[in-house]
């Protein structure tokens, strides 16, 4: 499974990107608006750092207009792809914007049935949202289990992004049913590198190490 970070912080992204994990970068206008940064400047500096897909969302709500924000956020790096918002016109652009060899990430993605028609357009990505169907109890891992299932059945090139992933067994739930991705936020990521038996035998080690030098 691949790991991106879903985030706009840039010492987040290179701290990260240092532990030789990080395939891609998802950001979205609440993550840019709380860096105090431009969308623009943002992927610009994170294409500078990452060699991998970064996700930048266009806010034009008709397809035309999506288009030409697409292009353009396009334009800043060959590493961007488009975020847009799972609807009508979102899928006017995403044929057009992949016909163009412009990628597209199909945003807030709450069903099969949406990630079907978001593939059938040509997206590049799909991004069904996890933890924001457990916030309203129901359990949102069952729907990476049914795109999974739905995809199997055929030949789109479309990849599947768990996302607004709240903790480390949301990822594992999406390593096990074989999600393309997990988009994770940096505090889930540093929890995964973490167990207490890791940190008492570290400990152990050392004591038992410096023990043996005497
Ligand atoms: O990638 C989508 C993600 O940013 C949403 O996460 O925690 O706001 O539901 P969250």
């Amino acid at each position: 499974m691949k790991i991106f970070i879903d985030t706009a912080n840039i010492e987040r992204i290179k701290e990260i990107n240092s532990w030789g994990i990080l395939d891609g970068v998802t950001t979205n206008p609440s993550l840019v608006a709380k860096e105090g940064m431009d969308l623009r400047t943002c992927v610009k500096q994170i294409s500078e750092i990452v060699d991998g897909p970064i996700s930048a969302e266009a806010m034009s709500m008709k397809a035309e207009d999506m288009v030409k924000e697409g292009r353009e956020l396009a334009a800043i790096h060959e590493n961007i792809n488009v975020k847009l918002p799972m609807c009508i016109e979102s899928l006017k652009a995403t044929k057009k914007l992949s016909e163009e060899g412009i990628k597209v990430n199909m945003t807030l993605i709450f069903s099969s049935q949406q990630a079907l028609l978001a593939a059938k357009a040509g997206a590049a990505f799909v991004s069904p949202f996890v933890g924001r169907l457990d916030d309203i109890g129901q359990d949102g891992t069952d729907l990476l289990v049914q795109i999974m299932d739905v995809f199997e059945n055929y030949d789109f090139d479309t990849e599947v992004i768990a996302a607004s992933i709240r903790h480390p067994i949301h990822v594992y739930a999406a390593a096990a049913i074989g999600c393309d991705i997990a988009t994770i936020p940096y505090d889930i990521l540093t929890k995964m590198v973490s167990h207490p038996k890791t940190d008492e035998g570290i400990a152990k080690f050392i004591e038992d190490y410096k023990k043996s030098k005497k």
